[in-house]
């Protein structure tokens, strides 16, 4: 593994509702190497989205950093200005989402919009330049550099997310968040982007920080996956261990609950709903829907423990045979 990129500690994010304090985020720990894909994986709530938005330095209120750090080269995104995270946000840590229309201007062509941000970066010194840097990108993720001169509406669903990469990518980033950018398009699709990402790290030496719901996913594209439960993560590691052999209840149940198209097995549902995350519950916060649950579960927070190979699970039962 390279160098750490982005060391995240003790961070804790929540948002003062008025029905509450929601613990978004509560404790996570996270260290990001260069050059590495690593995916957070859970379901829907689990706090992944204000993570992966933290990074960038854009908890907004009721969200609050209330405790922790995220330290990227020295600087510390959790209490950074805003001066100093324009000089990161973008232009060093690139962002994707979900929904890339929600942040292409539909009123103004796309190469405009690459190439303002260039200029606005000054990674350009004339328009004519910033153009040509807006074409290359566009190239580069595969979309002709003609399509410059659309609009987003002219383009497919799949165009636009290429369109989002090369707006990232113009601003050559270290590190490339992406927050379940292949959600809201079909599984070829999914396919065609994924393996653009990872020929974009390969070539611009690119660090990616994925998140999803979907650990098949997670664990086929990535190097390492961080699986997260109301909050907290609660096991780490290379994608292959994790999805081999889990050591968290929560993976294990995870994992099973994965369709297999080629072998006919059992799929396993999670029974139960995840937590309120403004009431989280004592000790482990899985322990409501654990079939292995031991009575100390209910009380105390569970260990961290370092698993053979790297990474590590938050479960008294880690790293011991279980049957389950
Ligand atoms: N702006 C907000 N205001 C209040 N609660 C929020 C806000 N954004 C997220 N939350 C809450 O924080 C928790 C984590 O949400 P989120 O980070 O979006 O999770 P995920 O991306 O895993 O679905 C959820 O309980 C969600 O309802
Ligand atoms: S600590 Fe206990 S409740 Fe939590 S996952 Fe492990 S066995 Fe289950
Ligand atoms: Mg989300």
């Amino acid at each position: 593994m390279g160098e750490v990129l982005l060391s995240i500690r003790n961070l804790k994010i929540y948002y003062y509702t008025l029905s509450g304090i929601v613990r978004a985020v509560d404790g996570v720990d996270l260290d990001v190497y260069s050059g590495e894909w690593i995916t957070i994986v859970g379901e829907s709530g689990s706090g992944k989205s204000t993570l992966a938005m933290s990074v960038l330095g854009l908890i907004l209120p009721p969200g609050r950093v209330v405790e922790g750090s995220i330290l990227f080269d020295g600087v510390d995104i959790a209490k950074a200005g805003i001066e100093e995270l324009r000089r990161i946000r973008g232009r060093r840590i690139g962002v994707i989402f979900q929904d890339p229309g929600a942040y292409l201007d539909p009123l103004r062509t796309v190469g405009s919009q690459i190439a303002e941000a260039v200029i606005e970066h000054r990674l350009a010194s004339s328009w004519d330049e910033a153009w040509v840097k807006a074409e290359e990108a566009l190239e580069l993720v595969g979309v002709p550099a003609s399509r410059a001169r659309s609009y987003p509406h002219q383009l497919s669903g799949g165009q636009k997310q290429r369109v989002a990469i090369a707006a990232a990518i113009a601003l050559e980033p270290e590190l490339l968040v992406a927050d379940e950018p292949t959600t809201a398009l079909d599984v070829i699709v999914q396919a065609k982007i994924m393996e653009l990402l990872e020929d974009l790290r390969r070539k611009k030496g690119l660090t990616i920080l994925m998140v999803t719901h979907d650990i098949a996913l997670a664990s086929e594209v990535s190097d390492r996956v961080a699986v997260m439960y109301a909050g907290r993560i609660v096991e780490v590691g290379g994608s292959r261990r994790i999805v081999e052999s889990p050591s968290h209840p929560y993976t294990r149940m995870l994992v099973e609950s994965v369709p297999d198209v080629w072998v006919k097995k059992p799929v396993r549902s999670i029974p139960g709903d995840p937590p309120d995350l403004r009431r989280p519950p004592r000790g482990c916060r899985f322990h409501p829907r654990c079939p292995l649950a031991l009575e100390e579960c209910r009380s105390k927070q569970p260990p961290r423990v370092p698993m053979p190979g790297g990474g590590w699970a938050e479960c008294f039962l880690a790293g011991m045979e279980y049957g389950g």
